[in-house]
């Protein structure tokens, strides 16, 4: 049975820690799925570190919904995020509430994310209302890079702590059913979490908050580009792969593969018969 948005947030009143992770293919929601992480993510990092763009603005809604639909087809138990790129919410109620529809309808995830306070609660609530379960996003909002000046902490004047916890119960109060918290200071997430009933996900905000969640390629190190602080890197995926991409040119060199147990056999009559 799939985790349901409603046991998402009876795990906050229970006291226990949600555990979230991206994921962009099948072979990965697989891996994920089996391993009883609550939440996947189908972030648009994705667009860094699956698809090489510099930064998340490129993604298209179309981009997403691909990959969104692999890690469904590769889920049974986990609950599916979609997130929804730059500029398919931000212009109108309307064309949120259509483009978070495409995400449930076509890809058959379970709710969209989007990123945004204040500014972005209407959406929410709109979508919300439409049946659309949402995923609030503030903190560093990498949509808004360019608004923001670069990957920096947020909160850490009075008035833009104030302003958090004022995004914060803003998303709360539109409907939304769990909050990421992306590059936050620990004690400032931990005062949030504290101060809204819905559960908080973390990412570079501490053990305060009531769940984490991690880019899947930094926590394997399947990612050779910016690696934040906040990253524990549990397996270096990149140096494993690179060894056994050397040996197979080595060996294909040598002519040491194929061996024979990687070859298929034929009848010694019907070379023979070809050989006359
Ligand atoms: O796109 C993404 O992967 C995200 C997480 C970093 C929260 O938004």
């Amino acid at each position: 049975m799939r985790v349901t948005i409603n046991q998402i947030k009876e795990m906050k009143q229970k006291g226990e820690k949600i555990v979230m992770l991206t994921s962009y293919d099948y072979v990965t929601a697989q891996i994920v799925d089996k391993a009883g992480i609550h939440m996947i993510l189908v972030g648009d990092t994705l667009g860094m570190v699956v698809l090489g763009y510099k930064t998340t603005i490129p993604v298209t809604i179309e981009e997403m919904l691909h990959h969104t639909k692999a890690v469904v087809r590769g889920t049974e138990n986990t609950l599916v995020i979609g997130d929804m790129p730059f500029m398919t919410y931000q212009i109108s109620a309307e064309e949120a509430i259509r483009n978070a529809g495409r995400f449930l309808q076509e890809t058959g995830c379970q709710a969209v994310k989007l990123e945004g306070g204040v500014t972005m609660a209407e959406k929410v609530k709109r979508i919300v209302e439409c049946g659309i379960p949402v995923m609030g996003h503030i903190g560093l909002t990498p949509q808004s890079i360019n608004q923001l000046g670069g990957h920096k902490i947020q909160g850490r004047t009075p008035e833009a702590a104030r302003k958090l916890l004022d995004d914060a119960k803003a998303i709360e109060q539109a409907g939304a059913f769990a909050l990421v918290l992306e590059t936050v200071p620990a004690r400032l997430a931990a005062l949030i979490t504290k101060r809204i009933s819905i559960p908080t996900i973390g990412i570079g905000a501490g053990a305060g908050c009531d769940g984490q969640v991690q880019v899947i390629n930094d926590i394997l190190g399947s990612y050779t580009g910016y690696i934040p602080k906040h990253a524990k890197q549990y397996v270096k995926l990149v140096d494993i792969m690179s060894n056994a991409v050397s040996q197979y040119r080595d060996e294909v060199t040598t002519g040491e593969f194929p061996a024979d147990e990687n070859s298929f056999t034929i009848d010694d009559a019907v070379i023979a018969e070809l050989e006359k």
